[in-house]
């Protein structure tokens, strides 16, 4: 009889800012995250404490984790907001873009730089929080995606980090517009002392037909997630077997599925409901 705990889980989770699911969703960005390769291959480690909700003009709703659009619609700078975390109005971040490649591609020659903003504040009374940029410096504007054509479905990965008082913009990256250009992202966020690691997306975008086979990613089944199964797990669900990266079998390219928060818990009141 796992009712009860499958109740709690959900009725435990802490109401931050008056977001119920927000553990499950965070645990949802982590697993497309690991399912992708984007952890470890660019971020050792992702514990983000917040999701963003990130919109283009003209498209429809938030961007799922790896949604794949074509250049067209991610051309425009696009809104972001995030929900959980626990911040003071006074509180500065640094938010980034940058083009991971395709999955299973080399991190250690660096990331292209398409977004770069310090300074950055959270506006509004209660979440969602608007990430704003209007007092911070744009060290790189936004400047939308144009991978190569052929070159695979490029990985685009939104990031959002505290900036405390000690950080200290590494030398190059100290002035407002400076263009798009490849540079160590890791690096960049030890080296200027970012802070904690808040929230994380990531959408696709490709050109052309492939030449390549990327690597295949496993799909994301949310249902299966601790948080969605604890204690107990539910029979009717694989777990998804996750894909280390630089792993580069050829072969079926399954891309993640987009799973929706709201389908999240569906498949939590479904599992309850079977239960
Ligand atoms: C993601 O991978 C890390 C190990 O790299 C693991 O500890 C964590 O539980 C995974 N998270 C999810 C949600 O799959
Ligand atoms: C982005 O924000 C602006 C200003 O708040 C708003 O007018 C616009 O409709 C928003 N666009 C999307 C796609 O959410
Ligand atoms: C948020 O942070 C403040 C001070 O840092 C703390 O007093 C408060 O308990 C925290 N709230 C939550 C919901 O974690
Ligand atoms: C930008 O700074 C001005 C002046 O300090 C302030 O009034 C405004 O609220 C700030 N805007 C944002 C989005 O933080
Ligand atoms: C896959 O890995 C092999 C060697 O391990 C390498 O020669 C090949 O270029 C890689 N393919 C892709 C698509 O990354």
């Amino acid at each position: 009889m796992f009712v009860l705990p499958l109740i709690l889980s959900v009725a435990v989770a802490p109401f931050v800012l008056g977001q119920d699911n927000l553990p499950l969703e965070i645990e949802a960005v982590e697993a497309h995250f690991n399912n992708s390769g984007l952890v470890p291959s660019l971020l050792a480690n992702f514990t983000p404490t917040a999701v963003f909700s990130l919109a283009f003009e003209g498209t429809d709703g938030t961007v799922q984790p790896g949604q794949a659009f074509t250049d067209k619609k991610v051309a425009p700078t696009p809104n972001l907001t995030i929900t959980g975390g626990n911040f003071t109005a006074e509180e500065l971040f640094t938010l980034a873009m940058v083009d991971a490649g395709p999955v299973g591609s080399d991190q250690s020659q660096g990331q292209t730089r398409h977004w770069l903003v310090n300074g950055v504040t959270l506006t509004g009374e209660k979440a969602p929080f608007t990430v704003s940029t209007a007092n911070g410096t744009a060290i790189t504007q936004y400047a939308g995606p144009a991978p190569p054509a052929g070159s695979g479905a490029h990985r685009y990965v939104i990031l959002l980090y505290t900036q405390p008082s000690t950080f200290v913009a590494p030398e190059g990256l100290t002035e407002a517009n400076i263009g798009v250009s490849t540079f160590d992202f890791p690096a960049y966020v030890e080296s200027s002392h970012l802070g904690e690691l808040v929230a994380g997306t990531y959408f696709t975008v490709e050109e052309g037909t492939a030449t390549a086979s990327p690597s295949s990613t496993a799909p994301v089944v949310t249902s299966t997630l601790p948080a969605a199964v604890s204690p107990s797990k539910t029979g009717s669900s694989a777990a998804p077997s996750s894909t280390s990266p630089g792993d580069n079998q050829t072969g079926s390219a399954s891309v993640s599925k987009v799973i929706s928060f709201s389908a999240v818990f569906a498949a939590v009141a479904a599992v309850v409901v079977l239960n």
